[in-house]
């Protein structure tokens, strides 16, 4: 573990998850304090901070100190910033975006590396997000299933939540592109991922984008990925943030799955998030 000198970083489960103060985040922060955020990621693997105040323009510019910003394929509607995600909940959705595990946008041909999400409006309660540490899911594994895994690749698609045969506009107040001319993009990644930066690795499939294991039969690949589902976000393997106006939480989408819980359904939820090139 990194020792820190410009950050304090204070890790909230044993699985992973750091909260880091002493920094403000819209500030032109230093070559050093951003290299102590990048070591906090690589250490925790998701990483929060609190009471920030983060206008649009420069949450842009702190997470391009970290990387090239992805564009959505699916989101900015209309909008003209293309490099800004608003998830919005109100009151009466019986759906919102990321309500199962998933790590982002896993279809791409090279998915994000992470994500910066900023809580502008939450909840009293409830709304919190899950994430699941993906290093400690595959360690977990017996020897005979890591070798099983090894070298199978499983393909990813958008095709359960974009695109006009997914239905999910009508239930929710973030809208995804659903036009006639919407494809879905499918692409395969290894089942087991090394990371590039720490060398680990981690279980990378996920029941929001994988369809299935390549090379398989439905009948051979649905119950390996069931019960990949089922291992990799055991409670163990994760932590839960509690947001208020003004978090932020940064995550590692080479290694982690999160889930935004939907259980409080009469309120307002609005985040802006902008995600990094893979
Ligand atoms: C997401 O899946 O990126 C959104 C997570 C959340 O809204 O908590």
């Amino acid at each position: 573990m990194t020792a820190y000198t410009r950050i304090t970083v204070a890790p909230i489960s044993g699985a992973l998850g750091a909260e880091i103060s002493g920094v403000s985040v819209a500030d032109e922060l230093d070559a050093e304090t951003i290299g102590e955020i990048r070591a906090a990621l690589l250490d925790h693997l998701v990483i929060f901070f609190r009471d920030q105040d983060l206008p649009v323009d420069r949450h842009k510019a702190f997470t391009r100190r970290f990387g090239d910003i992805f564009i959505h394929p699916n989101y900015q509607l209309g909008q003209e910033d293309k490099e800004t995600v608003y998830l919005l909940r109100r009151p009466g959705d019986t759906s919102v975006a990321g309500e199962n595990w998933h790590a982002d946008t896993t279809m791409m041909e090279t998915p994000p590396m992470g994500a910066i999400l900023y809580a502008l409006e939450t909840p009293e309660f409830g709304g919190d997000t899950l994430f699941a540490n993906q290093y400690r899911a595959y360690d977990a594994l017996s020897d005979a299933m890591k070798a099983m895994l090894d070298g199978v690749q499983a393909a990813h698609s958008d095709i359960r939540i974009a695109g006009p045969q997914s239905g999910v506009n009508a239930k929710r107040s973030s809208q995804v592109r659903a036009d006639a001319d919407w494809r879905p993009t499918v692409n395969t990644h290894p089942v087991v991922q090394i990371h590039p930066e720490s060398g680990r690795k981690g279980l990378f499939v996920n029941p929001i984008y994988t369809t299935h294991l390549d090379g398989m039969s439905d009948a051979e690949s649905t119950p390996i990925l069931d019960f990949l589902y089922r291992h990799q976000c055991r409670p163990e393997f994760t932590c839960r943030f509690r947001w208020k106006q003004g978090s932020i939480a940064f995550w590692d989408n080479r290694c982690t799955l999160h889930l935004a819980i939907h259980d409080n359904h009469d309120c307002v939820r609005h985040m802006q998030r902008t995600q990094i090139a893979g």
